[in-house]
């Protein structure tokens, strides 16, 4: 079976990501890569690691990438952009995974307070499955939109859906200190990103409430039956990719949290709880799809439980591929199974 496949944005990190991955995926086929300003142009010219027939594809607008025989597209584009191409698509009977934060929320007024901006399409947000993997297989099976998470919260709720669920967490008081490669800012030329500006400087940014706060919040609420109040900062670092997120929990019982974890993850293929007194790196999860988790008992009602990921892979694309495995029954490791690019 191949499933004919569009990649809209395939100019950007994530959609580069996408190739690479889609390409060595042995049901998924490459038929068109969708791009904006770099339209016209060979794939080769804009993305330095392609060769032969994909370097040789040509960049189409995103309207030109849906005709025909596409079977299924991912879209990966900016917020705001990806709802009107993810709607044609749907509309001529494609399936989407959408990288993009426009289908994350379920309710448009939450979308606006946090974007800043009306939802283009509302109408489509009941469709759409949010994409955490581990916690939506059910769902996935079948579905026609997933919105994939962005790779903050995919950093952050994995490592504390369990303790929520579990009961165990002060969720009132949840802070999560997060720092990641600039990749994460995607590939437009922005000042704060130039060589010399960003290397040798750490900055935190987004406050004094940044976007994913909100899709942290409501998610942690969906799938553990939980309020919770979170405080996130995050950072960036002078390097290419890789995602690490601390989250500071205070609670109960903090010396069962690591069999919590270690049970919740202990069949999953991609997240991998560390042997206690270990503590993730990025360097151990950078070209993988793999999130470690690792914990570290600070006092008698707290610890600190630290996540890491490749915020192109587990927090975007191979999470993307993930998923469309699971949406089409396949196995959920395909084109997926490669362990971290070390050193
Ligand atoms: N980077 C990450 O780590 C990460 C992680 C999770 C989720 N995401 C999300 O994934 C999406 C893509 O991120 P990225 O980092 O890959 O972005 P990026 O590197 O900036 O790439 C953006 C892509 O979208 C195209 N594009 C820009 N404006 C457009 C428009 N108005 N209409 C149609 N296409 C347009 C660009 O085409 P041209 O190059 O031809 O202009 C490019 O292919 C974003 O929504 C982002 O928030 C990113």
């Amino acid at each position: 079976m191949s499933v004919h496949v569009a990649i809209l944005g395939a100019t950007g990190y994530t959609g580069a990501e996408l190739i690479r991955l889609i390409s060595r995926h042995p049901h998924l086929s490459i038929r068109r890569l969708g791009a904006h300003s770099q339209a016209g142009k060979a794939a080769g010219e804009v993305l330095p690691g392609l060769s032969g027939d994909l370097a040789a594809m040509p960049l189409l607008p995103a309207d030109k990438s849906l005709s025909g025989d596409i079977d299924m597209v991912f879209t990966a584009l900016p917020h705001g952009a990806a709802a009107a191409c993810v709607k044609a698509a749907l509309d001529a009977g494609k399936k989407v995974v959408d990288l993009s934060a426009d289908f994350r929320h379920q309710d448009k007024d939450v979308y606006a307070e946090a974007y800043g901006q009306p939802h283009p399409h509302p109408e489509l947000l009941s469709q759409a499955v949010f994409g955490l993997t581990e916690y939506a297989r059910d769902k996935l099976k079948g579905a026609s939109l997933v919105a994939n998470p962005g790779c903050y919260p995919t950093a952050t709720l994995l490592p504390l859906l369990p303790l929520l669920k579990a009961n165990v967490v002060d969720a009132d008081n949840i802070i999560v200190d997060a720092k990641s490669g600039a990749s994460g800012a995607g590939r437009s030329a922005k000042t704060d990103l130039l060589y010399c500006e960003a290397n040798e400087n750490v900055r935190a940014y987004g406050l004094p409430r940044h976007r994913h706060t909100w899709e942290m919040e409501e998610w942690a609420c969906t799938f553990s039956g939980q309020k919770a109040k979170i405080r996130f900062v995050p950072h960036i670092l002078p390097m290419t990719r890789g995602m690490l997120a601390t989250l500071h929990l205070k609670g109960d019982n903090v010396a069962a949290w690591h069999g919590i974890l270690s049970d919740q993850y202990a069949s999953e293929p991609f997240v991998h709880v560390l042997p206690e007194g270990k503590l993730p790196q990025t360097s151990g999860v950078c070209g993988s799809n793999c999130c470690h988790i690792g914990i570290s008992v600070t006092g008698s009602d707290e610890a600190v439980v630290i996540s890491c990921l490749d915020n192109l892979l587990k927090g975007a694309a191979g999470q993307a591929v993930q998923n469309t495995n699971v949406m089409y029954g396949w196995e959920e490791t395909l084109s997926l199974d490669t362990i971290a690019c070390w050193p």
